[in-house]
């Protein structure tokens, strides 16, 4: 199955996509994922990433797409995967649907977490990774206590982007930039929405089922 997840930041797109991958044995590409790696490792994507990240505007499409097409040309994502961070923009979507259709395949499903404001910032103010396994936990969902992954025993740290105001320019830059996938994919007829409040579990289960029937 080939599957984009959209929605707003905080959403619980990576908390999701780690669960519904898993089920389904595709690979979860999550272009935040793979800047934030970049970073890390001090590559030159991750320096012309950072700044991007850093103030919560878009990474330059040229940059994510080139990232992307070398990534989905890989042999796991081959027979299916799900896309957590890209599309982000009407341009994005368009270059991917032509990607997909030189290698003669097409999206499936747009799976679209809808979740308020008040929501969002919530869960992205107590929201904690773990530097190792990359595991999203939340300071108070998950009562985390101290700084270590109950997962794997690596530290938990806080994304530089999760600052207040940093968040509230990523709301504003979904708004603007990324809201608008949601006419075109379901002018394409393959948007399914689903509301993302409740338990990480419920949300999984609510996700699960649309897309195993997803008209
Ligand atoms: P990215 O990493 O994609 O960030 P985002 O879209 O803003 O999404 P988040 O990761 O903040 O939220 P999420 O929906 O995954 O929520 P999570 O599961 O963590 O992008 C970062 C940056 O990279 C961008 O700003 C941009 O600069 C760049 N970038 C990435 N892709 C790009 C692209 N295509 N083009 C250009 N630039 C790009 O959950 C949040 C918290 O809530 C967690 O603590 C979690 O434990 C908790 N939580 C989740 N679900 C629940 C629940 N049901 N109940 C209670 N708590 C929950
Ligand atoms: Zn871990």
């Amino acid at each position: 199955m080939r599957i984009v997840l959209v929605g707003p930041p905080g959403a619980g797109k990576g908390t999701q996509a780690q669960f519904i991958a898993g089920h389904l044995s595709v690979p979860k590409i999550s272009t935040g994922d793979i800047f934030r790696a970049n970073v890390s490792e001090g590559t030159d994507l991750g320096r012309r990433a950072k700044e991007y990240m850093d103030r919560g505007d878009l990474v330059p499409d040229e940059v994510t797409i080139a990232m992307v097409r070398d990534r989905l040309g890989e042999p796991d994502a081959r027979n299916g995967f799900l896309l957590d961070g890209f599309p982000r923009n009407v341009p994005q979507a368009e270059t991917l649907k032509k990607m997909l259709a030189e290698w003669d395949v097409r999206l499936d499903v747009v799976l679209e977490l809808v979740v308020d404001e008040d929501e969002v910032v919530r869960r992205l103010s107590g929201r904690r990774t773990c530097v190792s396994c990359q595991k999203i936990w939340h300071v108070d969902f998950d009562d985390k206590r101290d700084d270590v992954c109950d997962d794997c025993g690596g530290h938990l740290f806080q994304r530089e982007d999760d600052k207040e105001e940093v968040v509230r320019h990523r709301l504003e830059v979904y708004q603007r930039e990324t809201a608008p996938l949601v006419q075109f994919y379901g002018g394409e007829g393959i948007l399914v929405r689903i509301e993302a409040t409740g338990t990480v579990e419920e949300v999984t289960r609510r996700a699960l089922t649309a897309l195993e029937s997803p008209a």
